[in-house]
């Protein structure tokens, strides 16, 4: 049975990632496609609480019409509605203040990563708000989804990024550490790593002390700068979530290599940041957004709430959607499980851990 809504209501909250837009034209122009007026909340739960929004929809003719401003956004990387990370919003009187606004049969659709969601879980749980989230976020560190919106852009934004550095590492013989984001979640480090033909990779999940890192990545740099190998640049990917500062890589490296039997050789750091989180978005972010767009309006019409679309292929968890590529699952499981994620004892982030492990001695050779 469909729900009549009044309207969908839609924001994007948290750090940004691409594809971002292209979820937000998927979902209001499907909306429009079934008569449903569309509003956009500008900058996250910060514009929620204080009331700041705009008419993504207009009647046009009989019928309803995404706006003219939709009309390219698929191609656009950051938040055309804007995202903030909201203090006020942590707050359960922030939160009240939130459910107000949403006045009427409306559902709600939250756009972002781990905090986002849930904040997206809370206001259904203290206010019977009607929410369904998409997984957005470059770290990959969002429970039940194999793959959030974002990812495949960053990785590919690293890929350019290493091998721009690798072309100026090899000119010089250089070993180059270089960090990519991924604050709770070495995601991006670990796959990236094989792409960019690194000889190692650190990121905090491998759990292990300072000094163990520090005598195990100088060994893998001197042998691959020896001069009898000749190899022409060693590259390190280094989550940000590990705590030694890359400062403190770099010159213990320097020092391991200015000790060794061969002079000469200097190592450098780039901290790729925020460069890996804008861009126009790829195919494959673009194309899963357009795919959770549709399964969340059909959530939401569906009378389904507190759930998240997930990529994955059904396999009996969650709800299936249409899309066999696509499941629904609820919130407060999505949240456990990225708990999990975070504190190391998921399946996934083992399993994630030990094929690294695995493949470290393929990496450095
Ligand atoms: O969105 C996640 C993330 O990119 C993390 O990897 C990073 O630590 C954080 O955002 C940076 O946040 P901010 O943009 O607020 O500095």
């Amino acid at each position: 049975m469909l729900i009549a809504m009044d309207a969908i209501w839609i924001l994007t909250s948290g750090g940004d990632a691409p594809g971002m837009n292209a979820a937000l034209r998927g979902l209001v122009k499907i909306a429009a496609s079934r008569g449903v007026e569309v509003i956009g909340v500008c900058d996250g739960y910060e514009g929620l609480v204080e009331g700041r929004t705009r008419p993504l929809t207009r009647r046009d003719g009989g019928g309803l019409a995404p706006i003219p401003e939709i009309e390219g956004l698929s191609r656009l990387g950051g938040s055309a509605l804007g995202t903030a990370r909201s203090d006020v919003f942590l707050t359960s009187e922030g939160r009240a203040r939130a459910a107000v606004r949403l006045n009427g049969d409306i559902g709600l659709v939250v756009i972002g990563g781990n905090g986002s969601l849930t904040g997206a879980h809370e206001l259904g749980r203290e206010h019977g708000v009607r929410v369904v989230g998409i997984p957005a976020s470059i770290d990959n560190d969002i429970g039940a989804t194999s793959i959030c919106i974002g990812v495949d852009t960053a990785l590919n934004t690293i890929v350019e990024a290493c091998d721009r550095i690798s072309d100026t590492a090899s000119a010089h013989r250089r070993a180059f550490v270089v960090e990519v984001m991924g604050r709770d979640c070495g995601y991006l480090a670990m796959a990236s790593a094989i792409a960019v033909e690194a000889d190692a990779v650190m990121f905090r999940e491998q759990g292990r002390g300072d000094a163990e890192v520090l005598a195990q990545l100088g060994d893998t740099v001197t042998r691959s700068l020896h001069p009898n190998r000749g190899k022409k640049r060693a590259l390190i990917i280094k989550a940000e979530g590990v705590r030694l500062p890359t400062s403190t890589i770099v010159e213990a490296l320097q020092d391991r290599l200015d000790n060794s039997s061969y002079r000469g050789a200097s190592v450098r750091a780039t901290i790729l940041g925020h460069l890996v989180r804008g861009g126009s978005p790829s195919y494959r972010d673009r194309m899963i957004a357009g795919r959770f767009a549709l399964a969340a309006i059909r959530t939401l019409e569906g009378g389904g709430a507190d759930e998240m679309m997930a990529w994955q292929p059904f396999q009996g968890e969650g709800s299936p959607t249409e899309d066999p590529y696509v499941s629904r699952v609820p919130l407060a499981e999505v949240l456990a499980e990225t708990a999990r994620l975070h504190d190391g004892t998921s399946k996934v982030t083992q399993r994630r851990v030990a094929m690294m492990r695995r493949l470290e001695n393929v990496l450095s050779l």
